[in-house]
């Protein structure tokens, strides 16, 4: 009932205004799903291959279509994903792009839930378990390279570690976000906003540490659950190999300076989340931190593991982190994240599933979050394309309870 019987891939917007792939994917039954790639910044060195777009279009339609269309079943997600593998024949998609791959698997798993008349997370092999549904980290401030003139850690993420529901939880994080305008406000301190939506202040990273304190204990006390907060260092982008350092505006950490104050940051302000605090290439800092404080706080790999088994099969033999950021794009399809987080599983690492900075309406990470009972998700605070994934969680909890 699942044959593909069509796929179309067209290039169309994203957030940033930059080119994208979708695809739409058609089954003998009428099935039907559509799927966009998003497109990361910070990117990882590790990263599966994002081609410019009307490139990874012709190179898909040319090798992977015909290995799709009356081949395979889309309600067969690991034959839709071996396929696009067979077709691309690479080991990191740089033959047809992963921004090609990821739509395409994306769509298909739609499609095959379609044919269902399933939610995808369902079609995915989830179910949605009442109050442990994924917690939304929001991006309230950044800079790095999502942002000019702001702090140099990427990301200050509101966590509403206490919300009984997602809803509360996402509601949360807009006050949040909410509260540090305000704050920024009285300040004097006019901002405006990064790529994924978050405030892009011309402030220290030390003074984005206060804001951040004082804007989620306000909330917090507020709604009367608690909110924590925690960080996307993205620290490759910090990192200077030569000087085996990391560069910040005010001063110059060495990798262990750079463990000590991390750790310190965990201590002062309770960070439940910190993602990337060292270059891609340093398991040791991570294990090193993780020795210290990961008994407190989730130690997330990005651009480290970049969704891929073989790299976060290293970290785990060497005890580096704790936690994987998950972003379809990095690896190519819903299949190999999903092997990710099963391996993560497995050895008691939890999953943080993620937007991009580059995104799209497109909600599939909503879904995989749920399918696969990750207890976070990454996907901004506000704006349109962040918006689309919290609002389905909103949605699907609404529909699951
Ligand atoms: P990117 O940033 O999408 O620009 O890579 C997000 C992140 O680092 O988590
Ligand atoms: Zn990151």
């Amino acid at each position: 009932m699942t044959l593909i019987t069509d796929v179309r891939l067209r290039r169309v917007l994203d957030s940033r205004g930059n080119a994208t792939v979708e695809a739409d994917v058609l089954t003998e039954s009428g099935g039907f799903g559509r799927g966009k790639a998003p497109s990361g910044a910070s990117t990882g060195e590790y990263e599966a291959i994002e081609l410019p777009a009307n490139e990874a279009i012709a190179r898909a339609r040319e090798d992977a279509i015909p290995r799709l269309v009356g081949e395979v079943h889309a309600g067969n997600q690991r034959d839709v994903d071996a396929a696009l593998h067979v077709a691309d024949g690479t080991d990191d998609f740089s033959q047809i792009g992963a921004n090609s791959a990821v739509a395409i698997s994306m769509a298909a798993g739609k499609a095959g839930a379609d044919v269902l008349g399933a939610p995808l997370y369902q079609h995915l092999g989830g179910t949605f378990r009442g109050n442990e549904f994924p917690t939304p980290l929001g991006n309230i401030i950044g800079g790095g390279e999502h942002a000019a003139d702001a702090t140099n850690i990427q990301e200050f993420l509101a966590a509403p570690v206490g919300a009984p529901s997602v809803e509360d939880a996402v509601f949360a994080n807009a006050a949040v976000h909410q509260e540090v305008h305000d704050i920024l406000a009285e300040r004097d301190l006019p901002a405006g906003k990064g790529d994924e939506g978050a405030w892009a202040p011309s402030v220290t990273d030390d003074e984005a540490f206060e804001i951040m304190a004082e804007a989620v204990e306000t909330i917090a006390d507020d709604l009367g659950f608690a909110i924590s907060f925690g960080l996307d260092v993205a620290a490759a982008e910090l990192y200077d190999a030569e000087e085996d350092s990391y560069v910040y505006d005010d001063q110059v950490r060495s990798a262990e300076e750079q463990v000590e104050y991390i750790a310190q940051k965990v201590e002062e302000y309770d960070l439940v989340y910190v993602e990337d605090p060292f270059d891609e290439d340093d398991y040791e800092a991570f294990a090193d931190l993780t020795e210290h404080v990961g008994d407190q706080t989730l130690i997330c790999g990005d651009d480290l593991f970049v969704t891929n088994v073989e790299r976060l099969q290293a970290g785990i033999s060497a005890g580096a982190a704790n936690s994987i950021l998950i972003k379809p794009n990095q690896i190519g399809t819903l299949t190999d994240a999903v092997d990710a987080i099963e391996l993560a599983r497995d050895n008691l690492y939890a999953s943080v599933v993620s937007h991009r900075s580059g995104e799209t309406g497109d909600a599939t990470i909503a879904h995989l979050a749920v399918a696969t009972g990750a207890p976070f998700i990454k996907t901004g605070a506000v704006g349109g394309e962040r918006t689309a994934k919290l609002n389905e969680l909103i949605r699907i909890e609404d529909n699951a309870v």
